[in-house]
């Protein structure tokens, strides 16, 4: 470490240097929002004036957020926000990092809601931060949404987002849909999940930002990926009103066997959508009652 001015284009490069070696996926990209961070501006200025001289406190925070990404420590818990579909939400350790491709199962949500016609209720179950159930929020004011989450370290960033957003939103402690009221039974118009869907075997292979530092309660499930995604299939039912529609996040290799699944235990219009990368990603069925 270095106590010498030194200018930010120097800082980048050894910046990304340093990442890069540490098997960072964007190295460049990551040292220049971790700069612009600290240094108050956004990307493009901090491109725009590779000449500015950090003073010696500027370096120091640069290095030391440098230093925990390259210990592989994801961006989003290093910036300590992450923005999703143009809301900023605080995350952190304990919660896993809302991806793009969720806003897509939100986005799906949304359209179902807005469809309706009416005032729409929402549940979403595994809220995490509240990325989906916020952007509902956001997106259909007049909703009425409800959001679960088993861990409470996970419902810690939510609350943050709450009052960040000041968005209204129930959110509920428990598994899956045993913190709703039982007035909501056949009265919910749509479930919206994104839940832990990866295989347990496949873990392991997950990047070292996941694998390390995300919680696995977030991710593990079970040996086929399915056991929630399978708790929800059989909860749903109860919960929604007859017309309303489950739309659920999965794996892009899940999506057509959970697609069959909803047709098979009486979903009908089950529909897959896929996500900005092409992948399918989201699945949804209509529940008309049995
Ligand atoms: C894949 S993460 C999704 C988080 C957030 N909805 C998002 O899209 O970024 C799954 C979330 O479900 C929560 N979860 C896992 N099992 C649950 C259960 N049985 N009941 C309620 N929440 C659960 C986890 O704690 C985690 O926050």
């Amino acid at each position: 470490m270095t106590t010498d001015p030194q200018m930010l284009g120097e800082t980048l490069k050894v910046a990304e240097a340093k990442l890069e070696a540490a098997g960072c996926d964007t190295p460049r990209g990551d040292a220049q929002w971790i700069a612009a961070y600290v240094l108050g501006g956004n990307r493009t200025s901090v491109l725009a004036h590779p000449e500015r001289v950090l003073t010696p406190d500027e370096r120091k925070q640069v290095e030391s957020l440098i230093t925990r990404r390259a210990g592989r420590e994801p961006l989003a818990y290093v910036l300590g926000t992450v923005v999703f579909r143009g809301l900023e939400l605080e995350i952190g350790p304990g919660c896993l990092v809302p991806r793009p491709e969720t806003e897509v199962t939100a986005e799906r949500a949304i359209f179902r809601a807005r469809a309706l016609g009416r005032r729409a209720t929402v549940v979403d179950v595994g809220t995490g931060c509240g990325p989906i159930a916020l952007s509902v929020a956001a997106e259909v004011p007049d909703a009425r949404v409800f959001a679960t989450e088993i861990s409470g370290a996970a419902r810690g960033w939510c609350l943050r987002n709450l009052a960040r957003t000041g968005l209204r939103v129930t959110l509920l402690p428990g598994d899956l849909f045993d913190p709703l009221h039982p007035a909501l039974g056949g009265a919910v118009d749509i479930i919206v999940s994104n839940p832990p869907y990866i295989a347990d075997d496949d873990i392991a292979l997950l990047p070292d930002e996941v694998r390390k530092f995300e919680p696995r309660d977030a991710l593990k499930g079970g040996p086929d990926g399915l056991d929630v995604v399978m708790r929800l299939l059989e909860e749903v039912p109860r919960w929604l009103a007859v017309g309303g529609w489950l739309v659920v996040e999965v794996g892009a290799d899940q999506a057509e066997k959970v697609g069959k699944l909803l047709e098979m235990v009486g979903y009908t219009e089950a529909t897959v959508t896929h996500d900005l990368a092409g992948r399918p990603r989201v699945v949804e069925g209509r529940w008309m009652g049995v």
